[in-house]
């Protein structure tokens, strides 16, 4: 029996990558004081058809439902709704206004390929009962930190202001019309979505679309006064704040809550091929107000993990060993158990606890962890007085004569430390 489609497992440098994502992201996010939330995989079916919206693509055709006796139940395809409805539930714990963390697996039957899979991560920040545009300033910048610290400078954040819930309902009126009057030209696709979400024509791929598209009002004429100058001013923000925004007023994005801001970041790399959306997000105020929560709104973004692994580069080795252990007597397990102890706060040690292969076999399996030195501590090395340590990246060994046995762990600390120093084994 083999693996489902569109899944996968993730192991070794692929494993590395994730964790360090998690880690980097949610290290950022505590700094942000971001409180972290653990969701359920499991939701009601009805909870994402009502808030990611009946003409997104996730609630036609892309979510894994599991019958359950008498309630129709999905996994997740995505977080926002999910910590929505953890808020309402959870009013009388969680203050307002809440910044939430996340991070976890999403589901999406979606056709696979590279970058898009049916069980892929997210890991994001949604910000509940807070108006104005600190939450979206907020969000950049936490983005823009996680990027530069994993290393990834090849990107462009789109970014389009869709309408407060008034503007955005009068935008969305005069493009039905505009649409209408243009309707056999439209792909059939955008036909049907006319009258489920006529702002998700803007973004067809199809070229009939686009041709129509190109004539269509566009938003800005629908913007208050008082919009179009904190609009103004929170652009400049951005730009004192050096975080670099690409206008794009075709930019809806395909889940039906949106208002305000909506962003994308954009992998320009040419690594991810056609999958380049390595986040997005965008304001819901509709969805938080709706639901009675409070009249301040929301606002958050996801990014996509797995495209960042196919991002990241290979060479990690943050799974190396610094110092392996091996011995072939009791004795020296004894000793070499105590030695482990005393210095895996600093370092990382393997100890080989199995005593009866041979040395030969023991230098393999070190080699298979990528262990940087080998300590031998043999029936020879005990009676002596003495060990060896072997540095498998230089091939010198180095023979340390009249130790006390069970404290030399001074010792190998200073010379673990002497090769950090002169960079041995980078
Ligand atoms: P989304 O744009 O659907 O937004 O997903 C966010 C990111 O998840 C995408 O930019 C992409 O990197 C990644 N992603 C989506 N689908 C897949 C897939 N099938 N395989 C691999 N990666 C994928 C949301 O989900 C919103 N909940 C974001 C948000 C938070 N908006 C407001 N708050």
């Amino acid at each position: 029996m083999q693996k489902a489609k569109g899944v996968r497992d993730i192991f070794g440098i692929e494993l590395n990558k994730m964790e360090r994502i998690r880690s980097v992201f949610l290290s950022i996010c505590k700094s942000y004081n971001a409180n972290y939330i653990e969701l359920p995989l499991l939701e009601p079916k009805e909870l994402f058809e009502r808030s990611v919206g009946d003409s997104s693509d996730i609630v036609q055709k892309e979510m894994f439902e599991i019958k359950s006796d008498n309630e129709a139940l999905v996994l997740r395809p995505e977080g926002t709704a999910s910590i929505v409805r953890a808020m309402r539930e959870n009013l009388n714990e969680i203050k307002l206004p809440a910044k939430l963390s996340y991070y976890g697996a999403m589901f999406r039957k979606e056709r696979p390929q590279k970058g898009r899979y049916r069980q892929f991560y997210q890991c994001g920040i949604e910000y509940i009962g807070e108006a104005g545009f600190g939450p979206e300033i907020e969000s950049l910048l936490i983005i823009k930190k996680t990027l530069e610290a994993l290393g990834v400078n090849q990107y462009e954040i789109q970014i389009n202001y869709l309408g407060n819930i008034e503007e955005r309902s009068q935008y969305k009126e005069s493009l039905v019309s505009y649409f209408k009057e243009n309707l056999n030209s439209l792909s059939e696709d955008s036909q049907r979505r006319l009258s489920l979400n006529p702002l998700r024509i803007l973004d067809s791929k199809d070229e009939k679309d686009i041709k129509i598209c190109q004539n269509a009002p566009s938003n800005e004429a629908f913007l208050t006064e008082l919009t179009k100058k904190s609009l103004d001013s929170f652009y400049n923000l951005l730009t004192s704040l050096d975080i670099k925004v690409t206008k794009n007023s075709k930019l809806v994005r395909g889940l039906d809550y949106y208002t305000g801001i909506v962003f994308e970041i954009i992998d320009t790399s040419n690594k991810l091929g056609s999958q380049s959306a390595i986040g997005g997000g965008g304001r819901y105020d509709g969805l938080v107000n709706d639901n009675k929560i409070s009249t301040e709104g929301g606002f958050g973004f996801a990014l996509g993990v797995d495209r960042l692994m196919l991002i990241l580069d290979d060479g990690q080795k943050t799974s190396s060993i610094d110092l392996a252990l091996i011995t072939t007597t009791a004795e020296g397990l004894i000793i070499l158990n105590n030695l482990r102890d005393s210095l895996v706060n600093e370092y990382k040690i393997d100890v080989n606890y199995n005593i009866e292969s041979s040395f030969k076999k023991k230098f393999k399996r070190a080699d298979a962890l990528n262990a940087k030195n080998v300590l031998i501590l043999g029936g020879d090395e005990i009676a002596g007085s003495f060990f060896k340590i072997k540095n498998l990246t230089t091939g010198i060994e180095t023979k340390f004569d009249n130790v006390k046995l069970n404290s030399f762990s001074e010792t190998v600390k200073e010379y673990l430390n002497n090769q950090i120093k002169e960079g041995i084994n980078d």
